[in-house]
């Protein structure tokens, strides 16, 4: 049994609708889990939903509705956006399953049993409305707490702490020493400064049940519940080990729950996460995960936040992007390709509707639509779709980049990787087009084996651009393969060596790939 490359996004809160910077970091996790695939390996991809907690409590209870019987219903929209989004997922974990609630168990009574736990007592000021403990960074410069607090009062409560004060030390080592370990390197950085410039606290791991009670019971104290981090974070070990993963389930001693033969998936090779939770992946986790004997992830991949037209993305305020209203009237692709193409790994970003447009109308349907809708016409034109004789003419310029885009992607460099497509294949074919002037040669027919070798050099960079583009565009490069006449899929990034087509081939019939949008834009967002 090979271990597979293991992917995993953060799981976000059962609360509200998906929004763009959701599905940006779920996109990106599939583009890079594809990138594996097409370059021969085995990859599992897991993304899923943070469900416990008050405010799923108290939303189920102001629907009338039963906790589960709220969670099931909510997480079938979320599902069916991941698969809107043609995220590749080979599972998708949700903390209210009893698969979950058994690892995080286990963990918790291993982790009491080595005396890494104790109960003291939290005195601290409580807002009755939020329904949480405040702190002294709460309180406005006159002293007192926001009135959007409500009423705040003191409150003494007991609760269940992780030891975390002999950790330090090694954890700043294995960062330093490991520079992949959380990247991009700023972000490594900051945790860097934060573990070096602070006392760790302990970390608060119970809530009591009397006042949250939609949670996991704490396995030796059952008038607690799991409180956020030791819940969220081990569904990254609950899949593996519902899938027989034989790390885990040494050290958790765990039984395997899915049929089939059983997986190798831990460590993760990377969790792809925004920056907002980088401390609890890159400080808590690791220290976690020492201590329950299991080796670190790989990678911590930070990606940035997206805002909206400059300003924080909000519910309350209504600037909200909703990918699905992007994907209903741009199409899939387009979007998939929009954040990827206008947000590197790192950085936040800025969603302008006229920004997408425009990017839309000259890269996709100017740029690589067009490239693939004149290549294969006039193919089909002069030549009724029979591929010509095999030219080299662009071989060794675009074997040069398509080797420059293959290190990007094996570098998790996907902007970039983008990048390159267009400015050194897209807009060069195109140029190429112009150069040679296919249109003007088939008029002349001393010069049919010029535009024989014209024809080919098209055709061929169009399948090209098809294995180059389909994990970030799949079905658009599924169509431009089958545009081509080519069967199965463009999922093997090896078949991205000049020459690949074969001349005498029949193509199939060219479409456009992406309808042009002349109208004015109007607002993508509209909920
Ligand atoms: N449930 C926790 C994560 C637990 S992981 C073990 C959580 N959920 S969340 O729904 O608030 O966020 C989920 C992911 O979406 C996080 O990685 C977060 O950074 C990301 N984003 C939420 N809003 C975002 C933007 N505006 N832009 C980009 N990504 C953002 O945190």
């Amino acid at each position: 049994m090979s271990k597979r490359f293991y992917i995993t996004t953060a799981i976000d809160y059962l609360n509200g609708e998906p929004h763009l910077g959701h599905a940006y970091e779920k996109v990106v996790a599939d583009v890079i889990a594809r990138v594996r695939r097409s370059l021969g390996e085995e990859v599992f991809f897991l993304t899923g939903l943070d469900e416990h907690g008050q405010k799923v409590q108290q939303a189920a209870f102001a629907a009338g509705k039963d906790t589960q019987a709220y969670c099931d219903e909510l997480a079938e929209v979320w599902r069916a956006v991941a698969a809107k989004l043609h995220l590749s997922n080979d599972d998708f974990v949700r903390t209210s399953e009893p698969r979950h609630t058994q690892v995080v168990q286990q963990i918790l009574s291993k982790l009491h049993a080595a005396g890494r736990f104790y109960k003291a007592q939290y005195e601290g000021f409580y807002s009755l409305k939020e329904e949480s403990f405040l702190t002294e960074k709460d309180r406005r410069p006159d002293g007192t707490f926001d009135p959007s607090y409500g009423t705040v009062i003191p409150l003494v409560e007991d609760n269940y702490y992780f030891n975390l004060s002999a950790e330090r030390q090694w954890l700043i080592e294995y960062i330093e020493t490991t520079p992949n370990f959380i990247l991009p390197a700023y972000r490594r950085n900051e945790v860097l400064g934060f573990l070096k410039n602070n006392v760790l606290e302990d970390l608060c791991i119970s809530r009591p049940v009397t006042r949250l009670n939609w949670g996991i019971p704490i396995p030796f104290d059952n008038t607690f519940v799991t409180w956020v981090w030791f819940d969220a974070l081990v569904n990254y070990l609950t899949v593996p080990a519902a899938h027989g993963d034989p790390v885990v389930s040494a050290a958790l001693q765990t039984q395997p729950s899915t049929p089939g033969p059983p997986l190798s998936l831990w460590p993760a090779d990377i969790h792809v996460i925004g920056k907002d939770i980088l401390k609890f992946h890159a400080v808590y986790w690791p220290i976690m995960l020492k201590a329950m004997g299991l080796p670190l992830p790989k990678q911590v991949l930070v990606h940035g936040w997206w805002q909206k037209d400059g300003q924080k993305i909000s519910k309350s305020t209504g600037n909200l992007v909703d990918p699905v209203a992007v994907i209903d009237e741009w199409g899939l692709d387009a979007f998939r390709y929009y954040v990827v193409r206008e947000l590197g790994i790192g950085p936040d970003g800025n969603w302008t509707d006229a920004g997408f447009a425009a990017r839309y109308s000259a890269e996709l349907a100017n740029g690589l639509g067009n490239l693939v809708n004149r290549s294969l016409s006039m193919l089909k034109r002069y030549r009724k779709g029979v591929v010509p004789p095999r030219s080299d003419e662009l071989a060794s310029e675009l074997n040069g980049v398509i080797q420059q885009v293959i290190d990007r992607l094996r570098g998790n460099q996907l902007q970039e990787a983008l990048t390159s497509i267009w400015g050194s294949l897209v807009a060069r074919a195109n140029q190429y087009v112009d150069q040679t002037a296919p249109f003007k040669l088939a008029k002349d027919p001393s010069r049919a084996a010029r535009l024989d070798e014209v024809l080919y050099n098209l055709a061929e960079t169009c399948r090209i651009l098809a294995v180059l583009l389909w994990p970030f565009i799949p079905s658009t490069a599924e169509r431009i393969f089958g545009q081509l006449g080519l069967p199965g899929a463009p999922n093997r990034l090896s078949a991205a060596t000049w020459g690949g087509l074969v001349s005498g081939h029949t193509i199939g019939e060219p479409a456009p790939l992406f309808p042009r949008q002349d109208l004015a834009p109007k607002p993508l967002h509209g909920k």
